[in-house]
This record gives C-alpha cells, sequence and structure tokens, in this order.
C-alpha cells in the first residue's frame, strides 16, 4: 500500500538530535533540542517530581480510566491560578473550560482539531516568522490554514516590533493568530509587557481569535506570574484565546506528556457546548487523559512543602541558563571573538537565534561535532560549565574563518 507513497522529510529538531546521537566523537556538544539539563549534562528530575512520585506510590492508587475526560477538578482549579491567576475575570465559572493534555504539543493539537471543525471565522492561523519548527507541522495537519508575521529582525537581531504591528494590522478580521506567551522559540526575544497592550488592542480591533502556546511559564525568569504576564494582558483586552499550557520545561515532565488547555469563555452555555464537543474528539483521539502525570502536578500544586520547592527549583533552573548564556559571551570574547554577542543574554529562556549561516552551522556539526538547528538556533540548556569554552573557540572560528 505504501510502498509508492513519497519520503519524507527529517524531523527539523529530531533529526538533528539523531545525528547528535550517532556521533561518537567524544567532545560533541548538543545544542539542538530545548531539555534543560544538569552543569554536568545529565538528565534532570526535579526534586518536587522526585518526592510527588513517592507521595503518590505511597497513596497505592489504583490505574483504572480518569473517568473525568476533561481531567480532575483539583488539576483544572490549580491551572487555572496558576496560569490565569486568581484574580483574572476569566477564572470563574462559566467564564472558562480547562481540560488536561497531552503536554503543550498535545494541547496545540487538540485545539487545532477542535478550531479546524467549529470556528466560526477564516480558517487562516498566523504565526511569527520564525516559529517553533513544529508549529506548522501541527496547524496543518489538523486541518488549518498557516500564514505568517513578521517578528524578528537579522539586520539588529532583535525584535521587529513595528514589523509585526504592521502585519498584524492587515490580517483580514475573524482570522486567528498564535502567540507565544513567554521566551519565544527560536529567537528569545519577546514583547514587553507596554508591547502586549497594543498587540492586544490591534488584535481585538482586528476581531483575531488567539492561540497562546504557553510552553515556558516560570522557566524564563523563574517567577511564573512574572511570565504569565503576556496572556494576562490578553485577558485584562478581553481578547479571547486557548490557552496550551506545557509542564514539560516547568516541572521537567518531558516525557509524561502533562500539560492543559483553557479556553475563554462568556458563559455556562458557551462552556457546555465546547464541552459537549471537546470529548468527542477527546475520545477519537486517545479516549482518556493519562493518569502518572497529572498526578504530579496535582500533588506538586496542592502540597505546600513541594509547592515551596518547586519554586525554588525553577529559580534555580532559570539561573542556570543565565548563567551560561553569560559565560559564552565572556568565552567568546576571551576566544578573541570580536563579533558583538550581546543578544545572547538580551535573549531569555532556552534559546538563542544566533543568525548563524546553514553553512557555519553545518561546519560546527562536520568539523567540531556541535549539533545546532539548520535555522540558526541554538539550545543554551546544551551549554555547561565544561564545554561553554569549547563552543565560543568554534563559534569564533566558523564566524571568523
Ligand atoms: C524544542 O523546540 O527543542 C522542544 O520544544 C522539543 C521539541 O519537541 O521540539
Amino acid at each position: 500500500w505504501f510502498a509508492n507513497i513519497p519520503m519524507g522529510e527529517k524531523d527539523p529538531i529530531f533529526g538533528i538530535l539523531d545525528a547528535f546521537l550517532n556521533d561518537t566523537n567524544p567532545s560533541k556538544v548538543n545544542l539542538s533540542i530545548g531539555i534543560f539539563r544538569t552543569d554536568d549534562n545529565k538528565p534532570f528530575v526535579l526534586e518536587c517530581v522526585r518526592k510527588a512520585e513517592k507521595i503518590i506510590i505511597s497513596k497505592n492508587l489504583d490505574k483504572e480510566y480518569c473517568v473525568l475526560l476533561g481531567g480532575s477538578p483539583a488539576f483544572q482549579k490549580h491551572n487555572l491560578d496558576y496560569t490565569l491567576g486568581p484574580d483574572c475575570e476569566y477564572n470563574q465559572p462559566g467564564r472558562n473550560i480547562c481540560f488536561q493534555s497531552l503536554s503543550g504539543c498535545g494541547a496545540l493539537s487538540m485545539v487545532s482539531q477542535f478550531l479546524s471543525r467549529f470556528f466560526p471565522g477564516r480558517k487562516v492561523v498566523y504565526m511569527s516568522d520564525p516559529t517553533w519548527p513544529n508549529h506548522a507541522n501541527v496547524l496543518e495537519s489538523m486541518g488549518l490554514e498557516t500564514a505568517y508575521h513578521r517578528y524578528y529582525d537579522a539586520e539588529t537581531v532583535s525584535l521587529d516590533f513595528c514589523g509585526m504591528m504592521e502585519d498584524i494590522h492587515k490580517i483580514p478580521k475573524r482570522s486567528m493568530i498564535l502567540f507565544q506567551s513567554i521566551a519565544h522559540n527560536p529567537t528569545g526575544f519577546d514583547p514587553t509587557p507596554e508591547q502586549w497592550n497594543e498587540i492586544a488592542e490591534e488584535v481585538k480591533k482586528r476581531k483575531l481569535y488567539a492561540i497562546v502556546d504557553n510552553a515556558y511559564q516560570g522557566f524564563a525568569s523563574g517567577d511564573s506570574d512574572k511570565d504569565a504576564q503576556s496572556f494576562r494582558i490578553l485577558a485584562k483586552h478581553r481578547v479571547k484565546f486557548a490557552l496550551c499550557n506545557s509542564f514539560s520545561k516547568s516541572l521537567g515532565l518531558y516525557g509524561e506528556r502533562i500539560g492543559s488547555i483553557i479556553f475563554l469563555t462568556d458563559s455556562q452555555d458557551e462552556v457546555q457546548r465546547i464541552y459537549t464537543q471537546f470529548i468527542p474528539l477527546t475520545r477519537a483521539n486517545y479516549q482518556n487523559p493519562p493518569l502518572h502525570g497529572r498526578r504530579i502536578v496535582e500533588e506538586v500544586f496542592t502540597n505546600p512543602e513541594l509547592s515551596k520547592i518547586w519554586k525554588k527549583e525553577v529559580v534555580m533552573m532559570a539561573g542556570q541558563l543565565k548563567n551560561v548564556r553569560q559565560l559564552l559571551v565572556q568565552n567568546l570574547k576571551e576566544a578573541g571573538s570580536k563579533r558583538n554577542w550581546d543578544f545572547f543574554t538580551t535573549q531569555i529562556g532556552m534559546f538563542s537565534y544566533t543568525g548563524l549561516s546553514p553553512q557555519q552551522i553545518e561546519r560546527l556539526s562536520k568539523e567540531f561535532h556541535i549539533y545546532m538547528l539548520r535555522c540558526g538556533r541554538l539550545a543554551i540548556p546544551g551549554l555547561t560549565t565544561k564545554n561553554v569554552a569549547y563552543v565560543a573557540k568554534c563559534l569564533h572560528k566558523v564566524t571568523s574563518e
């Protein structure tokens, strides 16, 4: 049946990760994927997660289906408080509906399926150029069209806010727009709160529906309220959105696939309509939400001791990323580079957009066994105090010769 289907392309992120894993050189460095690691480059499981798992095991819980197809009420309540904040006008009955999801990507995929069936306007989603390499794949696979607005100025290596606003202004009314809430992937540049206010005004004027990809809340600054400002501002302006939350990064639960979806609504009737249409989609996709990741999140949210540990750990992770960013700039100077690398420290979160050419990136992998994305994205968590000098030396080499 499939002998003649076209051969697919390698995934832009996991394809590079494969190449890294197949490289046997001991000095190889993986700057391809956004996974936080220890300074010894070892996988990191948060202490609050380890403790939560011990508590869960001690409760001797069963493994039956989660009959609440949207996830448990405690999980939903804590998600709402964590994301929208307790004072948000949408954080009350009738003004939202929350579902457990298979992390951020699973949230996006379910929201896209829902919108592709029920969105009453143009089924076109505008996104930043560039954006996470998987966004278009998820949205288009679920039947939505995609289009782009300007976001990044390669010349000045900064956010192209004017270009972004000009483009948003031209988006046909009643379309959709996808935002990243914080720590923009791949550029590392975000609008300021003042700029988010302007964006919200324009989105309201254009009558756009927003999808907000919230993959790094808490992870960017170490403060989960600060990192939630973008969509809290949208909510203040009464921009309606579907929020796609991930606990992959903030709780280090990458492989557990746990996150949530929050739709903002106007009435209990709308809540019921969304709920009754969303549940058949859940049944079609994965039947019931998985248990383990949700139990961990619930335990960390509801146990004050674990919540306290989590807060500290998020600050630690954000701090480690900021520290290696500074070290990289310092080591580039020490390696003799005369280029301006300050963007490494003005960008935030897991990624840096370096402006390196595909040729330079290929040289980095072929000659120096350093792997990053072809688009020029460098994943900061792959840098450690041990390899940063080597990476800096090689970056200087490929940008100066
Ligand atoms: C990344 O962008 O590196 C991560 O979000 C991992 C992924 O699945 O793409």
